[in-house]
């Protein structure tokens, strides 16, 4: 019998679709909370096998997920996805910089690592022809993510976050602000293949599309254009069960912007009718590795 381990640390529509498919399909499957889970270095002995064959790494938390994911592959287990990914994916500086390298389509994007740098950014933008967003380098569901239209505003970001403790307060990410429709695009790529994808309109009095502020999703034609760029960005990341979302630059056509680690997939699957929760057991099933 394949046994399978999902991580979790918030119970989410996602994490209850892929524990009741698993057990419909007759996995031996388990929900693992991740925030009790301990390791030890005796886990590292080949006797010590408490995890299952394969895990889905499901939590939240990135610094959680990719601190198990770490240790549970010096262990020997099969993650999905694997820690490369989920390093890349989780920090949107090196999301983009890949991306670009790769030469995806991908909005420009300025990172400084002081708040001089960052002040001295803001001086050079001319916010009338090109204004400019700001997002924590590691984040999700649009929290932290804002339009900076003008010098003043930008200056009171890089002020406020001088007052932070964090230590990723002096890393400042700004993009330029892509010329969009009220909606961005949701690939669901699992391992070779797009499975599912939707537009994400943005909610009323709410300019981020993320489904978490309020974004709806909704009926998508998947052209060829769409399904290789989906692919091609998902393969400079490697292969893994990946949310890659676009934007719809007026110009210059489709533009990747991020690609999720720990996809979200409820309203694309309702959206769709597509049962993206079978098609990633399905691929965990099959990507066992010990
Ligand atoms: N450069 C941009 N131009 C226009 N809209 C953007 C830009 N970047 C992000 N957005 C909007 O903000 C949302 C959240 O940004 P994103 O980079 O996806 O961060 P998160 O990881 O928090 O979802 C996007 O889904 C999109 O609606
Ligand atoms: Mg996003």
């Amino acid at each position: 019998m394949v046994k399978l381990d999902i991580l979790f640390d918030k119970l989410r529509f996602e994490e209850k679709a892929l524990y009741n498919t698993a057990t419909k399909k007759g996995l031996d499957v388990r929900l693992v909370d991740s925030r009790n889970i301990i390791i030890t270095t005796d886990d590292l002995k080949s006797d010590h096998r408490d995890f299952s064959d394969i895990i889905l790494q499901r939590s939240i938390s990135h610094f959680r997920g990719q601190f198990l994911t770490y240790s549970l592959e010096l262990c020997g287990y099969n993650v999905l996805n694997d820690s490369k990914i989920g390093e890349v994916c989780g920090n949107k500086l090196l999301t983009s910089l890949i991306l670009e390298k790769n030469n995806i389509p991908t909005p420009k994007s300025f990172f400084s690592f002081n708040s001089d740098s960052a002040f001295d950014f803001i001086d050079s933008v001319d916010f009338n022809k090109n204004p400019v967003v700001f997002k924590p380098v590691i984040g999700s569901w649009g929290r932290g993510v804002f339009p900076i239209r003008n010098k003043e505003t930008g200056k009171i970001i890089i002020e406020m976050r001088q007052e932070s403790t964090s230590p990723f307060s002096n890393i400042f990410y700004f993009q330029e602000l892509i010329h969009r429709p009220p909606r961005d695009i949701r690939c669901i790529v699992v391992g070779d293949h797009l499975v599912a994808a939707v537009y994400r309109y943005s909610s009323e009095d709410e300019w981020r599309t993320n489904v978490a502020k309020g974004g709806k999703a909704e009926f998508i034609k998947v052209t060829n254009e769409l399904e290789d760029l989906a692919l091609k960005a998902a393969s400079v990341v490697g292969k893994g069960i990946l949310g890659i979302d676009m934007m719809e630059d007026k110009d210059r056509g489709l533009m990747v912007h991020e690609i999720n680690n720990t996809v979200e997939f409820r309203g694309a699957s309702l959206a769709t009718g597509i049962d993206v929760a079978d098609m990633i057991i399905e691929y965990a099933k099959n990507n066992k590795k010990n």
